[in-house]
Parts: structure tokens; C-alpha cells; sequence
């Protein structure tokens, strides 16, 4: 069984769209619902299987970091306080000790500059890639879709999540063309970041979600600046594909892109009324106000 066992979570984005309350808060941590956003991707690769976490961060982030560890006061005085539930939670969410590197972009040259610079960390092994801007609300989580049909396909083969995008919103995407079905994927053709209008193949977008073989890390070595003056990772993928295959998954579940305000708010909003214990009254002071 061909497995995957780490994932790079690229978090060294400035959050300027959601200043200032992403001053001294890292946009990862700006909560959906109780938990930060970071929390909901960590998730979704564990949930996939993932046994390794490789966050790379910037200045400003390490409060993910602590996020991420033991808070010895805050257990001591749940402990005291016998509220066991949430003490569990906690332990639920941590991960276990040397499932999680950190390394720094240092200064942000893109999104294909980020994954190179866990290069050593992955080492010579696929892995995948969760930009945790983008929120999948899944049966089955994203990734775990992913690692199916990466699994069902007997090549070296690197995979991305695709879903059905509004024309008028294409351009702000990578954009995929795609070819015949194989299994639960599809043939990609061709993959175009942020394509100007009229360029774009389809109405494919890509989701942030990504199973890559580790070839790529040679190709983002030497890659030119691309569109918006960054090293893009689409850039090194279209190299990647001359010589290795791409497929597309439109995975089922709902994205909500928490990099805008309404994808953030939204995101908020489905995810609480998903929510046993606040989803019904949420429903109802929605409609309230909604008719006013
Ligand atoms: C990045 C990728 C893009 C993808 C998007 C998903 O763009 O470069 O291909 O469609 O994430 O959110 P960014 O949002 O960093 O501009």
C-alpha cells in the first residue's frame, strides 16, 4: 500500500486581508467556531493518515508552535477543576511528541519558495501539501479522498483536489484542463496559475490540497519568478508533468477559502451549524436575523 506519511502546512502568510486583528495573531489561529483554523487542517491530514506535521512559518507564528504543545498551567487547573471533558479534548488534539517540524521562509517569495524550504524535512518521499487557507467541510476529509485515489493508481503519480469554480471567480486560482477519467481521477492536461480572463481551460480550480512526489523540490530550486513576482508552485508542477503524471480529484465536501472574509465568516457559519450543541439555536437567531 503506497502511503503518505508527511504533510507541509505553509503558514508564513502576512494575513494582511484580515488586518488588524492578524497584527499580532497569525491568521492561522483566528478561530472557526473553537477552533483555529490550523487546528480544522491538522485534522484533516490526520485524518488522511498523516504521521508527520511540517509547518513552515515565518516571524509572528509562534504561537502556533505553542498551539501545538502542552499547556502544563491550563491542564493543572482543568485537573483541579475536574472538567475532564476538556481536558481530553486537549489531549485529543496534540500531537504526539516528533510529529511536528517548524522551519522559516524567511522572507515571502511565494507559495513555491514555502514548500521548498521543507525540502530536508520530506526528504525523498511523496508527501502532501494542505494551504491552510481553505477550509474542506467532508464526510470524508479532503486529503483521505485524495490518498484513495492515489492509492487505486499503480504509477508515480502526483494528485491535486479540483472543485467547480464561478467563471467570474476563475482568475484567482490555479486552473487546471483536464482528460479521461482513471478510477476515482482525472487526467490533468495542462495547469495555469491566476490564468488573465478568457485563458483559463475550465472552471477547475485548484482546492489547496496536494499529493506531490519529491521531484518537485528540484524543480522549485531552479524556478523563475512567475505570475504576481513569486516562485509558484503551479510553475514547478507544469515542469513536473512533462515527466510524471497529474490527476485531479473533484473530492466530494464543501471548500470554504478562509483567505477572504466572506470565505472566513462563512466557513464560520457552516461549520457551527454542524454543531449539535449550537447548530439549532445558531439556525434560528440566523433566520431571525435574516428577516428583519
Ligand atoms: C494558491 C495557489 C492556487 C490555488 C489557491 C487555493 O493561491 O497558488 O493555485 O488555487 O492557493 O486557495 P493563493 O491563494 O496563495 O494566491
Amino acid at each position: 500500500m503506497k502511503k503518505i506519511r508527511k504533510a507541509i502546512l505553509p503558514v508564513a502568510g502576512l494575513g494582511t486581508r484580515f488586518l488588524p486583528a492578524t497584527k499580532a495573531i497569525p491568521k492561522e489561529m483566528l478561530p472557526v467556531v473553537d477552533r483555529p483554523l490550523i487546528q480544522h487542517v491538522v485534522d484533516e491530514a490526520r485524518e488522511a493518515g498523516i504521521e508527520h506535521f511540517i509547518f513552515v512559518t515565518g516571524r509572528n507564528k509562534a504561537v502556533i508552535e505553542d498551539h501545538f504543545d502542552r499547556q502544563y498551567e491550563l491542564e493543572v487547573t482543568l485537573t483541579e477543576r475536574r472538567r475532564f471533558a476538556d481536558l481530553e479534548h486537549l489531549e485529543r488534539d496534540l500531537p504526539v511528541p516528533g510529529q511536528t517540524s517548524f522551519t522559516r521562509q524567511q522572507s515571502p517569495m511565494g507559495l513555491g519558495h514555502a514548500v521548498w524550504c521543507a525540502r530536508d524535512i520530506v526528504g525523498e518521499e511523496p508527501f502532501a501539501l494542505l494551504l491552510p487557507d481553505v477550509l474542506v467541510q467532508a464526510e470524508r476529509g479532503c486529503l483521505a479522498q485524495m490518498i484513495d485515489a492515489y492509492q487505486e493508481i499503480d504509477q508515480v503519480a502526483n494528485f491535486v483536489a479540483v472543485e467547480e469554480m464561478a467563471p467570474e471567480r476563475v482568475h484567482e486560482y490555479g486552473v487546471i484542463g483536464v482528460g479521461r477519467q482513471v478510477g476515482k481521477a482525472f487526467e490533468v492536461t495542462q495547469m495555469i496559475e491566476k490564468p488573465t480572463p478568457g485563458r483559463a481551460p475550465s472552471n477547475l480550480t485548484l482546492t489547496g490540497r496536494y499529493i506531490l512526489q519529491p521531484e518537485i523540490f528540484q524543480l522549485l530550486e531552479t524556478q523563475s519568478w512567475g505570475a504576481g513576482g513569486e516562485i509558484q508552485l503551479t510553475d514547478a508542477m507544469n515542469r513536473l508533468a512533462l515527466n510524471q503524471a497529474f490527476f485531479a480529484v473533484k473530492f466530494e465536501g464543501r471548500a470554504f477559502d478562509c483567505g477572504s472574509k466572506t470565505g472566513f465568516l462563512v466557513a464560520n457559519v457552516a461549520y457551527a451549524l454542524a454543531q449539535p450543541d449550537i447548530g439549532p439555536k445558531l439556525r434560528q437567531k440566523l433566520k431571525e436575523m435574516l428577516v428583519d
